[in-house]
């Protein structure tokens, strides 16, 4: 089945598509910018819990998927020292900045490999990653249960998929909260700090179409994923989900 990623309804993949090639190619300079205030500054303890969470070894080839400006894949390089990573995402002008931040050293002498890759189709043999990861990406696809068996295709038996998102937070008082902050303030403010309002107007439509965490957990399970957990941050508004592959 192929959504609408602003609503959650049911519409041809080529919507969401364009929309988010249209999107991420503009700001692909100033997304950092964007990054920091959409999650009100609290992407890098977002991140640092990522980092917590991932079973990643040293002898790891990893996949990032959605991988933009190449965040996660940096983080990852530097926090773990895998053998290989391969930072892929959709748009070319978001790898692009990723290109740039590696031959500044930012992945502190791992091995990155850049490739434009559709999440929903990849062109890697089956079972050839030990971990993938993937910060703020299952939500803007719109065949999320064909990107998840995709990824679940290309992880080897026992690997990992860890997953960074915008989620639902459980207490109703914080939650009542943090919609009024998505549905009047993020469009506005974000709009003022980056110039583009219409991102924003996405970002905050796009996080309260997407499923709460035991939603998420439920289409990785479906996707053929098992031990399934979450971790809760910033109470809830971000969770990180790390889902394995059975074992041969
Ligand atoms: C919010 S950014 C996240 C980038 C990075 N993971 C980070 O944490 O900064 C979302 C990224 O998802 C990418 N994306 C959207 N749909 C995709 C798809 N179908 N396959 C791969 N990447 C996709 C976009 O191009 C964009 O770079």
């Amino acid at each position: 089945m192929s959504i609408d990623t602003a609503t959650g309804q049911e519409a041809p993949a080529e919507i969401s598509a364009e929309r988010v090639k249209e999107i991420f190619s503009a700001i692909a300079a100033k997304y950092e910018r964007f990054n920091a205030v959409s999650s009100f500054g609290a992407y890098k303890a977002w991140l640092a819990g990522m980092m917590r969470q991932a079973p990643i070894s040293a002898d790891a080839d990893m996949l990032d998927i959605a991988g933009g400006t190449g965040d996660v894949t940096f983080t990852v390089a530097r926090a773990k020292h895998p053998r290989h990573i391969q930072c892929t995402d959709l748009v070319n002008e978001m790898l692009d900045v990723a290109r740039m931040h590696y031959d500044e050293g930012k992945a502190d002498g791992v091995p990155v490999d850049f490739e434009v890759v559709d999440a929903q189709d990849i062109p890697y043999a089956d079972a050839s990653y030990d971990v993938i990861t993937m910060a703020y990406g299952i939500r803007n696809m719109p065949e999320r249960d064909r990107a998840l068996a995709e990824m679940f295709r290309v992880l080897k038996p026992g690997g990992a998929l860890v997953c960074l998102e915008f989620s639902t937070p459980p207490n109703r008082m914080w939650r009542a909260l943090y919609t009024f902050y998505l549905k009047h303030l993020i469009p506005f403010w974000g709009g003022l700090i980056t110039g583009d309002r219409e991102g924003f107007v996405y970002l905050s439509r796009s996080i309260q179409a997407f499923p709460n965490q035991q939603g998420l957990a439920a289409m990785m399970e479906q996707a053929g994923f098992v031990d399934v957990t979450w971790k809760n941050y910033t109470g809830g508004i971000a969770a990180v989900h790390v889902a394995k592959k059975p074992e041969a």
